[in-house]
């Protein structure tokens, strides 16, 4: 079999950094090289101070010192890290398209292709390229046309492999994986690259976990994994309006129904929305597949999760603005949370950034305080939306470092995401410096009506009626 000595990772992102980290402490006699053509990114990979890693992921700073310098580097010395390589793994993003064919649906694949470029350009020995990114599928077969054609002899075998790290728990979710999918070709040396990868994994993980199929199988089943995911967020989230209007509550009907071991308990907490970089782009990719073999109906099945998740942010937005006398205009809302999720910094479709672009559509002033996430990133959220320039935004927008000081004088909170620090607050104290009433509106369901109603607040959670 063949032993993998020297791995390159094409970027340094959410995936690219983490997995490689977690890869290089576990694997010390293989090194590994990540890169990535942005420069302020990899300069921060190098920080000596690992509190400025350009990600955030609880435990990730720790396995990061424990390897980098030893048989980890980051570097933007991309052509080298590919020569060196046995395996290369593919980790760029692969966003939604934003022109031409398939605009708003089909993933845009110019950086996969760049790095399938660059890779037939470099390589003089043979290689296993890995489709680390995720991808729709059939794009390993691109992947081979560009390879197979160099003319020089190098030989490539393509895998997939998926990866199904959470954000906020990537490290937990590496070493200790559901399983992890190797997709490859059905032939001798297909299956040998396969092995190979496999035995990287097996430093920590029992091989039972490992699960082999062929390369379309990989690709398709990751898009599947994260549409059957967000579908059952959208399902519980289409529970919760219905629970706002009958007086049930949504986290009765979670757990009533998650006991159903058919069902499970995971995965059912109704919130202001999904978001995260994958769910909404990789079910729009999904919908664009399935249109473009003709499969209507297979496409409008799968969008209505996308429909449902756009509703969820836009009745939350909607109830702050008819709850605060139907107009926010002028009225300070403070923010708690901009990330899609706690634990990490990565704001990529968060609830938050739909929730304040409805708000400033009506002229309210928003206040933001968000423990990981800076400044500059909300900014650049709300300008990327395109409906506000830059000093619009500036005007209605103020993000603080200090939880109290946006709350001082505010007519409401939306708590937009959980952070744990949240729940920890002095309630009582956030409510004596709000103007009255002092309105809370509780997107994440991590605060307790008992108590938030006997502080004074008006306090609305997702999924229920106020008792
Ligand atoms: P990211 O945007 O954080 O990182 C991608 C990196 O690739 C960037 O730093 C970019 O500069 C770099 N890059 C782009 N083109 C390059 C090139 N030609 N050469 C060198 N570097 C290049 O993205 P991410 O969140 O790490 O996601 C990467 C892939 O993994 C995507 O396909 C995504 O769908 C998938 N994925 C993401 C997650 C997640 O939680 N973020 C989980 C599973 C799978
Ligand atoms: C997801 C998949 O879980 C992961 O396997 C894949 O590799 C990448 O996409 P991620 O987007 O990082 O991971 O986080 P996830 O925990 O799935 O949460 C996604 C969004 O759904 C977040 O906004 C989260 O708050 C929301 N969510 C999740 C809910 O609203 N309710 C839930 O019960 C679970």
């Amino acid at each position: 079999m063949k032993t993998i000595k020297n791995i390159c990772c094409i970027g340094a992102g959410y995936v690219g950094g983490p997995t490689m980290s977690v890869i290089a402490s576990k694997c010390p006699e293989i090194t590994v090289n990540v890169v990535d053509i942005n420069q302020a990114r990899i300069d921060l990979w190098n920080h000596e101070d690992l509190d400025k890693l350009p990600v955030y992921e609880p435990g990730l700073k720790e396995v990061v010192g424990e390897a980098r310098g030893k048989n980890l580097f980051f570097s933007t010395d991309v052509d080298s890290a590919i020569d060196e390589a046995d395996m290369i793994f593919i980790s760029v993003n692969t966003p939604t398209k934003t022109y031409g064919k398939g605009k708003g649906q089909a993933a845009d694949l110019k950086y996969i292709e760049l790095c399938a470029r660059n890779i037939a350009k470099v390589a003089v020995d043979d290689k296993i390229v890995v489709e680390k990114s995720t991808l729709p599928v059939r794009t390993a077969q691109t992947l081979k046309s560009i390879l197979h054609n160099t003319g020089n002899g190098v030989k490539f075998e393509i895998l997939s492999n998926p990866e199904f790290l959470a954000e906020g728990t990537a490290i937990e979710d590496l070493l200790d994986a559901d399983r992890i999918l190797i997709g490859g070709d059905e032939t001798p040396s297909g299956q040998e690259a396969k092995n190979a990868l496999s035995s990287v994994y097996e430093h920590w993980l029992p091989k039972e976990r490992i699960l082999q199929t062929n390369v379309w199988s990989s690709e398709l089943s990751k898009l599947v994994a994260n549409a059957f995911l967000a579908q059952r967020v959208s399902s519980i989230n289409s529970i919760s309006a219905l629970c706002e209007k009958t007086d049930a509550n949504v986290a009765e009907v979670s757990r009533a129904i998650g006991y159903d071991s058919r069902i499970g308990s995971r995965f059912l907490n109704s919130s202001v929305g999904f978001g995260g970089s994958c769910f909404q782009k990789d079910i729009l990719n999904l919908v664009y597949i399935a249109k473009s073999f003709g499969l209507q109906e297979v496409a409008d099945y799968w969008e209505q999760v996308i429909i449902m998740n756009d509703y969820q942010k836009r009745r939350f937005a909607d109830n702050i603005i008819s709850t605060l006398y139907n107009t926010v205009s002028g009225k300070k809302i403070a923010f708690y949370g901009w990330a899609f999720k706690k634990d990490t910094n990565d704001t990529r479709e968060s609830a938050a950034i739909y929730v304040a672009d409805a708000l400033l559509e009506e002229n309210a002033h928003i206040v933001v305080y968000d423990p990981k996430v800076s400044k500059e990133t909300i900014y650049s959220d709300l300008e990327y939306l395109g409906n506000k320039s830059r000093e619009e935004i500036e005007n209605l927008v103020t993000v603080l470092n200090d939880p109290m000081e946006t709350a001082k004088d505010a007519h409401a909170i939306a708590v937009l995401t959980e952070w744990d620090e949240f729940k920890e607050y002095d309630w009582q104290k956030i409510y004596d410096i709000m103007l009255k009433p002092a309105f809370v509106f509780d997107g994440r369901r991590i605060l307790d009506p008992a108590k938030m109603n006997g502080i004074g607040f008006k306090f609305y959670k997702i999924g229920q009626t106020n008792d």
